[in-house]
């Protein structure tokens, strides 16, 4: 099969690295890629939100499959144009994948479906928006219904924070005219649960936690994500099993009912609560960082999970049992300012994974090229082994512009 990869950072990085040692694949290219996913794949200089573009290229190079790495390619509808060709794209349409881009259709989805979430209201009135929150109790959680670079959720610890939010959004219009959804506060650990997804088929993937905030101790600004571990101890198997079949398998159906249908890994991003997991949002893509720690797992061939799930065909997929914990390797001042372009050595030092995140090659040199620069990981028996290596490798690497977190995985780790 010829592969083409949309998409240039750590997520697709590791997609290349699954697909490069798959017995299927001919071809692997990837648009627009970065310095790591060079020694995997072919990058091509093809701008991932041309559609046209792609489809002209995916013509002249006979490609079979096209994987979108972000969300952003999936809300360009790149499903919707493929549709009907006999190129395959492992990613939901436009309408599908608003489980993702639209907050407010995810929340239907799952009132509708009896999916486990937050209970929560809509509100485009800024005073009825007050009045809800004068009803209701603090800590509460104000959520903007539509893209905001990631800035767009304000978890408000006093009834001032919910009001500030809740002003820049429904008066000030900071996002744009977007709808506000108030959300109760749910507390408890988080984990990430992904699946293959085809129509009402959901083959769930081990379960991986992000770090988001970007200190020690989750502390200061929420990020795109700091440090990733996968499997994740401290959540019970019982909680997955339920959150496999409350969420994943009821989120798949519901859209198939909803004529949305899903083909493509879908995301629920979980919280382990004292009534059980809920969902706190839903991604219609790999989740990145998870992706770095999830795929190096699979022992079963990435393009014949595809394949198989493409014609409706479920078979067993096995995963190794070893753990891998990744720390994220970041340019100071992300994730507000920041510089690139400086040098990096040492990713050569170690036979484990290093996925590049934002890197170049500008004179056979090694440089920062984005706000997250590397996820060197770390593999082994038990947690605490792969977190011992995964910071042995961190020490490895040379570079007077990167800044990481020391305490990935912590707390599954035993005192
Ligand atoms: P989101 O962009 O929806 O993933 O939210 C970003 C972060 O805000 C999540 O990872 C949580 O840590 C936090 N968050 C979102 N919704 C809730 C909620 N209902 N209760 C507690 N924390 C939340
Ligand atoms: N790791 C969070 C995300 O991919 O959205």
């Amino acid at each position: 099969m010829n592969i083409l990869i949309l998409g240039q950072g750590g997520r697709e990085h590791a997609l290349a690295y699954v697909i490069s040692k798959s017995k299927l694949v001919n071809k692997l290219f990837v648009a627009k890629g970065n310095a790591g996913i060079k020694q995997y794949a072919t990058i091509v200089d093809l701008n991932p939100f041309d559609n046209k573009a792609i489809m002209k290229f995916s013509i002249v190079y006979e490609i079979d499959l096209i994987i979108p790495g972000s969300e952003l390619y999936l809300a360009n509808g790149i499903a919707d144009y493929f549709q009907g060709s006999n190129i395959s794209v492992f990613g939901p349409t436009k309408k599908a994948a608003q489980i993702e881009t639209s907050k407010a259709f995810a929340k239907e989805i799952m009132k509708k479906y009896d999916i486990p979430t937050a209970e929560y209201q809509i509100f485009d009135n800024y005073n009825d928006a007050l009045n809800y929150l004068d009803a209701n109790k603090i800590p509460i959680v104000i959520k903007y219904d539509g893209l905001a670079a990631g800035k767009g959720v304000v978890v408000a610890t006093t009834k001032d924070e919910a009001v500030i939010a809740l002003k820049m959004m429904l008066e000030d219009k900071k996002y744009g005219d977007g709808s506000v959804i108030i959300e109760e506060f749910l507390e408890g650990e988080e984990f990430s649960l992904m699946a293959f997804v085809h129509d009402e088929i959901v083959i769930p993937m081990p379960i991986a936690q992000d770090h988001k905030r970007l200190l020690d101790n989750d502390l200061g600004p929420n990020t795109g994500g700091m440090g990733v571990y996968c499997p994740v101890p401290i959540i019970t198997q019982e909680s997955v099993d339920y959150a496999v079949l409350n969420v994943m398998k009821k989120a798949a159906k519901g859209l198939v009912k909803e004529n949305c249908n899903f083909t493509g890994f879908l995301y629920g991003g979980l919280i382990q609560t004292v009534d059980g997991p809920k969902v706190i949002e839903f991604n219609a893509r790999f989740g990145d960082p998870e992706a770095e720690v999830i795929l190096p797992k699979l022992k079963t061939d990435f393009l014949e999970i595809i394949n198989n799930l493409l014609h409706s065909c479920v078979k067993k997929i096995e995963w190794d049992d070893d753990y891998y914990l990744g720390v994220v390797l970041a340019s100071k001042g992300y994730p507000n300012k920041y510089s690139i372009n400086h040098k990096i050595v040492g990713t050569n030092k170690t036979d484990s994974l290093i996925f590049h995140m934002g890197t170049k090659i500008y004179k056979n040199e090694l440089l920062s090229s984005g706000g997250r620069v590397l996820l060197v990981t770390g593999k082994g028996k038990t947690i605490e082994e792969a977190k011992e290596n995964a910071y042995i490798n961190v020490s490895n690497i040379e570079c007077d512009n990167l800044i990481y977190r020391t305490d990935i995985g912590a707390k599954s780790v035993k005192k």
